[in-house]
């Protein structure tokens, strides 16, 4: 038997105003776009904005549906999006805000496993790590790829014939 251990580099800021000027924009888009969630059932509104490498920003919320399941994230709906709209050219950073009725979130929200794994699946797509900016009122979290986030994954090497 061999214990693996695995280890997460996880950069974390007091303010948002300690990132870069490009990552401060994204986390201002972010939030100004949780303004387009369409959240009825969970009052949960979430916004999310990428940077492609020609320098678009795309943004997306979550959307929500009558029927539970239907519904997506802000994430996939961002990167679905620019994967659309760009299918050459590679997704550089994205942020992540989310608000509920009181306010911004104090805490940075962490993407869910489906999200991780498209996030995953873009990064290996055009081979450049995706940076992902988890933005809280109070705190803010930087990662600096989706390998990190997803570090056992399913990936297209166990679609090959072995
Ligand atoms: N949601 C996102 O859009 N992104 C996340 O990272 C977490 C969850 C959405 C899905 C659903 O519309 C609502 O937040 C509550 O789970």
């Amino acid at each position: 038997m061999i214990k693996k251990e695995i280890t997460t580099i996880i950069y974390e800021y007091d303010s948002v105003q300690e990132l870069s000027t490009e990552d401060q924009l994204l986390v201002k888009k972010a939030k100004e776009i949780t303004a387009n969630s369409y959240a009825p059932y969970s009052h949960f509104y979430v916004g999310a904005a990428l940077i492609l490498e020609n320098g678009k920003i795309i943004t997306g919320t979550n959307q929500e549906n009558a029927a539970y399941p239907s519904g997506l994230c802000a994430e996939r709906v961002a990167l679905f999006w620019a994967n659309s709209e760009y299918p050459d050219v590679p997704v550089k950073t994205i942020a992540i805000s989310a608000k509920t009725n009181g306010g911004f979130t104090t805490i940075p929200v962490s993407p869910c496993g489906a999200c991780r794994q498209v996030l995953m699946e873009t990064e290996i797509r055009f081979k450049i790590p995706i940076k992902i900016i988890l933005a809280g009122e109070q705190k803010v979290e930087v990662i600096e790829n989706a390998r990190s986030l997803l570090p056992i994954n399913f990936d297209e090497e166990f679609l090959k014939k072995k």
